[in-house]
Formats: C-alpha cells, structure tokens, sequence
C-alpha cells in the first residue's frame, strides 16, 4: 500500500503520462544541408545520418533534404532525369533510402525539394536545342520534348506549349504545368518519392515561376503529411534602405499565395524573416504591427507560416543573411512564437548553438507551444521586445537587461543568452 509519501509521486507520474500523450509534439523544421553539403567527402547523406540521433533529441520532426535527382549543377537546382538519383553528388538512391530510414525509425519525416519550375534537358534536338528530355527510367515517364515547354520561354520551346503562368526561370527551360500529362507524370515521380524512397512532404522551390494553381493540383494528387512553398518576394523599403515597418502587401501576397494553393500548403515566412533582422539592430519596435500582433505573416495566417532565420541561399550564397551576432535572438524569437519554426543545419551543427537552441525548443515542447498558440506583445520598444505566449512562457528579446515588472514573478528564467531571455510559468510542484 503507498504511504503519504509515495503517493505525490505516482500522482505526479500519472500527469507526466498523461502529459506526454495529450501534447504532440509541436511541428519543427530542421534544414537539414546548405550549399556546400554537395562537396562533403563521402557524400552528405552517409555524413548527415551521424546527426539523426541529435537531431531527434532536439525535438525535430521534419528534415528538408536536397533535391535528390540528377542535376546539371551539383546542389540539385538543376535537376533534370528526375527518377534518377544515383549520380547525385549528395550520394546515391541506396544512401538517400537509408538516411530517409533513419529519421523514420527516430519518429522525424524527411521532406523532398521539389524543383519542377523548370528543368534540364537531356540532349539537343535537331535545331540544336536543350530541350529533350529523359526520365531516367527504362520506359518513356518523363520523357519530353519541346512541346512540354511554356512557349514564351522562346530559347528552348518550338511555340506549342502554354505560356508560363508564373515568372521566367533563365537558366533553363520553363516546363507547361498546364500540360496534362507534365501534371499526371510529375504527380506520380512526386508520389514514387513516398512510396519508393520514404518522403513523407515537400519542398516547393521558386514556387513563383508557376501559379498557385498549379501547386494546387500537385497537393491534391501527392497529399503529403507536410508541405512547403518558397515564396520568396522583396520587401518593400524606404529611401534610407532599411525595410518600411509596414509590410502588409508582402505577407498578404503569402496569404494569397497559400490561399489559391488550396490552404494546406505552407509557406516560408519570409517577411518575419526579413523584418526581424532588422529589428534585432536596435530597432525592436518593429516587432509589432499595428494591430498589436506580430508583423510578419506569422501574424496573420501562423498555421501556414514556417518562420526560419537563414538558408542554403540567404546565408549560404550570401543573398540576405541575418546579423550573424545576434542569431540566437532570432531563434528566441521563432522557437517561441507561433507559426512552425525551421532550423538552418549551420547555426545547429556548425555554429555550436545546437545546446542554446535546444534549451528553447525544450520549452516549446514541454508548454506545447504550437503553430497558432497565441501572442500578447507587452514591449516592443527599440532596445526590448518581450512577448508572452499561451499564459505559458515569456520571451524577452533586446540589449535592455531590466525588464521591470513586465515578467510576472510566478514565471521563472528558464533559459538565457545575449540578448535574449525566456521564463516558464511555475508549476505546480508536484507536476
Ligand atoms: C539506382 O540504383 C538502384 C539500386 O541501387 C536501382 O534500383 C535503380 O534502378 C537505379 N536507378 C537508375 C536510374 O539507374
């Protein structure tokens, strides 16, 4: 028979149970590669499949791999026999099927990066253009001619095709997404890529070189667990070159977008992105619009918004990095908010932050923040920002020490860093 002891203990084991079964764990991107990961010795997928276990301690649930095809350049943007994925320079269809197994087995699903826009040819065709194209198979999927490519895209076409119904992509040909049999037979390349690799969602790259529509139908036909669009417009900025603090038009072109795509898919929250990294130079204010929620379009549509700080692009090639020294301010700020947080592979792994931002998603996981917990910003002057999330935790973000009495003294450091500080409510002791 327990004692009066003993008894708080199994009290408080039955919550911990029930605790861990009521809460799944939040949805939480790892970027799992950057533009050199094509160079790594060895191939990136026998050396990513060491970091599955740290992963999985950290709380991911979903890894973004590489374009896995053949590819003219060796990052995959180029991909051109699309069921081929043993010339990768990322490794081979046999290492790619067991680091996907890998993740799997730890409970993380891998999702593919889906280059479709455009794609490379195989051989020239009697007038000596780049445009016909090989599947990669032994029988005729995918394999396409001119005619498969929109028909303003005047240096490969032969005049045939549809005309593009998003932006031009230069480097190679557009293909007609209008085209029935380039929707059936990507559709079942994207639907091989569950089945016969284990991908369990998608990554749609430049997602404006075609409409909404268009990846519409690709969700209806593939229905992954998990997808993405990179959406990627510029902000708008005023004459000092700094980014206007209204950026409405910029998040409401991703609530457009996502909305035409039929409102499942997800898309990369790059207006947070790009007014965070302003704010974090002194300029906090910025993190509140001016209905009082958060400015990006975490703050208008979070379920669909996956918010992130850097990429194989952004930081990698250099186009748009975030201030490098105040990056951990960047992840206090997404590991903590609404929306659906994404991890780049090198502040995880390269940076030596893996343990400061695994503090953080601890505590997402533990008060089950989740892509639309709520938000109650409480400052957000230029040196402080503190928000808090659900009644549950508290983020503070800023060169500002003294947050004053705007932390109630029933919540309590959890974690803290340089410029950056989040509190959990106290609980009840024996819970
Ligand atoms: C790639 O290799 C696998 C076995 O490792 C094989 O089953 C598959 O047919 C190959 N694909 C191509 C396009 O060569």
């Amino acid at each position: 028979m327990p004692t009066f002891a003993t008894f708080p203990s199994l009290l408080c084991l039955f919550f911990l149970i029930l605790h861990t079964f009521a809460a799944p764990s939040p949805t939480l991107l790892f970027q799992g590669f950057n533009w050199d990961s094509c160079n790594k010795q060895g191939g990136w997928y026998n050396y990513l499949i060491n970091s599955v276990s740290h992963l999985a301690a950290a709380g991911v649930t979903h890894v973004w791999l590489p374009p896995p095809s053949q590819s003219v350049a060796p990052q995959g943007y180029l991909p051109g026999r699309l069921y081929d994925l043993n010339v990768s320079a990322y490794g081979n269809e046999g290492e790619l099927k067991a680091l996907v197994k890998a993740f799997n087995d730890k409970g993380i699903k891998c999702i593919a990066d889906i280059v479709i826009n455009h794609r490379c040819a195989e051989k020239k065709d009697s007038r000596g253009i780049w445009c016909i194209f090989e599947g990669g198979t032994a029988d005729d999927r995918l394999d396409w001619g001119p005619s498969y490519i929109c028909r303003d895209d005047t240096a490969y076409s032969n005049g045939k095709g549809n005309l593009d119904t998003g932006l031009d992509f230069s480097g190679a040909p557009d293909i007609d997404h209008l085209n029935l049999r380039v929707q059936r037979e990507l559709s079942d390349w994207m639907n091989w890529l569950k089945t016969e690799i284990g991908f369990d969602g998608w990554r749609f790259d430049f997602v404006r070189g075609y409409s909404p529509s268009i990846t519409k139908i690709y969700m209806q036909n593939t229905s992954p667990e998990f997808a993405v669009g990179e959406y990627w417009d510029s902000l708008s900025y005023g004459p000092d070159g700094k980014p206007n603090y209204n950026q409405d038009n910029h998040r409401n072109a991703l609530a457009q977008w996502v909305q035409t795509g039929g409102g499942v898919v997800t898309a990369f929250d790059f207006t947070t992105k790009g007014i965070l990294q302003a704010a974090v130079q002194g300029e906090l204010w910025r993190m509140k619009d001016s209905n009082g929620n958060p400015p990006g379009f975490v703050g208008i549509s979070p379920g669909n918004a996956v918010t992130f700080i850097d990429n194989h692009d952004t930081f990698s090639q250099k186009m748009w990095p975030f201030p490098s020294d105040k990056v951990m301010q960047g992840y206090a700020y997404i590991l903590t908010h609404p929306g659906i947080p994404s991890i780049f592979y090198d502040h995880f792994f390269d940076w030596g932050l893996k343990d400061a931002i695994s503090k953080i998603t601890a505590i997402r996981i533990r008060n089950a923040i989740s892509e639309t917990s709520s938000v109650q910003i409480v400052a957000s002057d230029a040196d402080l920002y503190v928000a808090k999330i659900d009644d549950k935790i508290y983020v503070k973000i800023g060169s500002r020490y003294d947050v004053g009495d705007l932390v109630p003294p029933n919540y309590k450091v959890s974690t803290s860093g340089t410029d950056y500080c989040v509190w959990e409510k106290i609980k009840n002791q024996y819970i």
